[in-house]
């Protein structure tokens, strides 16, 4: 009997008192002692087990002992909570169990596809090598095709679609049964590359793929295979990228269906240059790049270290071509001009395709007909081509050629149109005469106009150094600046001064060295003529035609203040 009682005793000692404050307690920081108390009962419960002795304190009267009621009511929300647990556990246990079968089951999928061997049926016809664009003229015929995996879609286990891009088109072609259970098929991921056998057959109607056909294919390699995962093509190259991501990435950036219809349609704009200038009987020339003489101002030259000297990267070939007229007669090229542009503009690039023509004996307005006659054929050559006709659709739906004749307007014109439209500077005052007209009123005007605008007669003052003057008023020049809707100026031009005595002043007047111009100067001297011409820069003429929001979509790899690469 008195060891019972001793027994009892001692497990009285040993109940621990667990102070709760419900005011002042934490059951983060608290350990249940009357220094730090917990919050709560529940906690008190949770941590110290159940053989505890519980005090509260809900004021300022201190700690009592808690109620049957409170102990009853937190008792009860632990077992609830100890039983979400152990139910949210044993799901846990499941799904990882469940993964690691799935894992399970792909591993040994993935060594059962690894044991099938794709062979060719000797039995079918020899395929003959073909690019995509040959496709409709091949269907019928088993033909071999490779190039990437533009698009990818798995139909069940049995069949895939891929959409084969070779930059020539895309085509779909159809994977059925053992194609598609090897491993490099159900590893296969966009931008691999692959060759496909088999035969092209048109698509009943309602079904949609390029060509309206799609290859099926009765074998197929592997050529190389591009990342899956985090590196995947898909995950990398997104429209919603920031731009200066997407640039760092244009050489993916190019693979895309927009971009690669960007650099066709370029290429076709820019045969048809070459199409309406052997048409006018022009002949074409390639100046050099490396020059020692400035044309449009020294502030955008691009300068470096020639074996010693002092060279620029050309801004225009202007000065070159003029030299060509006395042996050759109209003359144009294409090349590369180069500007130091500070300005950060969506129209201006450092590095641009410049299309340049010089014609002699003729008059400004001859020029100006001249100007109007390349920008309309070369549209009636592109849109007269179906294919381009289409990428031009694609891109700039509804798109309508100019109607000719454009609308000619001198800049003292622009310049009350300004006012008169109130369209003013940044401070809120007008345009002045004799002022530069800046890209953002000129565009709005432009805009405004809505039609292809040929503005005349600049200020000799805002112009270069070597622009023919105009005889009823010697203050402005034989100038124009062809401006488009959405873009601005696509063309600048003019008539070149043809007295030699004239342009040494000029060269003075502009603070120019004549000594380097020497053989510009010549042209003067050994049978002047009155002559004239233009540039033509061609990402901004693709930017308008295409309706691309800036030039640099219409450069391959674009230059601009900040960027060289990649
Ligand atoms: O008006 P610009 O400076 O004229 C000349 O260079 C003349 N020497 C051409 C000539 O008469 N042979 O440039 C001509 C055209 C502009 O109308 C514009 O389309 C384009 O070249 N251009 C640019 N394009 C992109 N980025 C830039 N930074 C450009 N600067 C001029």
């Amino acid at each position: 009997m008195a060891a019972h009682i001793s027994e009892a005793a001692e497990k009285l000692t040993l109940t621990e008192t667990v102070h709760v404050d419900e005011l002042a307690g934490s059951d983060d920081t608290g350990n249940g002692s009357a220094a730090s108390p917990l919050k709560t009962v529940l906690k008190a419960l949770e941590t110290k087990g159940e053989n505890i002795k519980v005090v509260v304190k809900k004021d300022a009267e201190g700690y009592k002992d808690v109620s049957g009621a409170a102990l009853k009511k937190a008792k009860k929300t632990l077992v609830e909570q100890q039983r979400k647990l152990k139910k949210q556990e044993e799901q846990k246990q499941k799904q990882d169990e469940e993964l690691k079968k799935k894992a399970e089951e792909e591993a040994k999928a993935l060594e059962r596809a690894k044991a099938i061997v794709l062979t060719q049926d000797s039995s079918l016809p020899k395929a003959e090598k073909i690019k995509i664009r040959q496709g409709v003229a091949s269907r019928g015929k088993r033909v071999k095709v490779s190039g990437w995996v533009h698009r990818l879609r798995v139909q069940g286990r049995d069949m895939m679609f891929v959409i084969l891009r070779d930059g020539s088109g895309y085509l779909q072609c159809v994977l059925t049964g053992q194609l598609c259970h090897n491993y490099d098929a159900i590893t296969l991921t966009t931008e691999s590359t692959i060759t496909v056998y088999g035969v092209i057959n048109a698509l009943p109607e309602g079904k949609k793929a390029p060509d309206n056909h799609e290859l099926v294919v009765d074998y197929w390699e592997l050529v190389g295979k591009a990342p899956d995962g985090e590196e995947a093509f898909n995950s990398k190259v997104t429209s919603d990228a920031d731009p200066s991501y997407l640039l760092d990435n244009r050489h993916l950036v190019l693979r895309g269906e927009t971009s690669s219809a960007v650099f066709k349609a370029r290429a076709e704009v820019i045969k048809a240059f070459r199409a309406h200038y052997e048409s006018r009987g022009y002949t074409e020339v390639t100046p050099p790049c490396m020059v020692q003489t400035q044309v449009e101002g020294g502030s955008t030259l691009f300068e470096f270290n020639y074996y010693g000297e002092n060279a620029y990267l050309t801004q225009s070939s202007q000065l070159y071509l003029e030299t060509c007229l006395p042996s050759l007669g109209d003359v144009f090229c294409l090349a590369e001009s180069y500007r130091a542009e500070k300005s950060h503009t969506r129209r201006h690039l450092s590095e641009y395709s410049h299309l340049e023509a010089e014609m002699a004996f003729l008059s400004f307005e001859d020029l100006l007909d001249n100007i109007e006659d390349l920008v309309c054929d070369v549209i009636d050559r592109i849109m007269a081509h179906e294919p381009t006709r289409q990428l031009i659709e694609q891109l700039n739906p509804g798109f309508q050629p100019p109607a000719r004749p454009f609308l000619r307007m001198d800049y003292g014109d622009a310049i009350k149109y300004l006012k008169e439209n109130d369209i003013k500077k940044e401070d809120g005052s007008y345009y002045q005469y004799g002022e530069d007209i800046p890209e953002a009123p000129e565009r709005l005007m432009t805009d405004k106009i809505n039609r292809p605008i040929l503005l005349t007669r600049f200020p000799a003052d805002i112009k270069a150094f070597y622009m023919q003057k105009c005889s009823d008023d010697r203050s402005v020049t034989e100038s124009v600046d062809v401006l488009m809707p959405n873009v601005g100026e696509i063309v600048g031009g003019s008539m070149r001064m043809n007295d030699m005595a004239e342009l040494l002043e000029a060269y003075k007047k502009e603070g120019i060295d004549p000594s380097p111009y020497y053989w510009y100067t010549d042209q003067r001297k050994y049978g002047t003529s009155p002559h004239g011409g233009y540039g033509l820069g061609v990402e901004r003429f693709l930017a308008w035609l295409l309706n691309r929001y800036t030039v640099r979509d219409c450069s391959l790899y674009p230059r601009f203040t900040g960027r060289c690469t990649p």
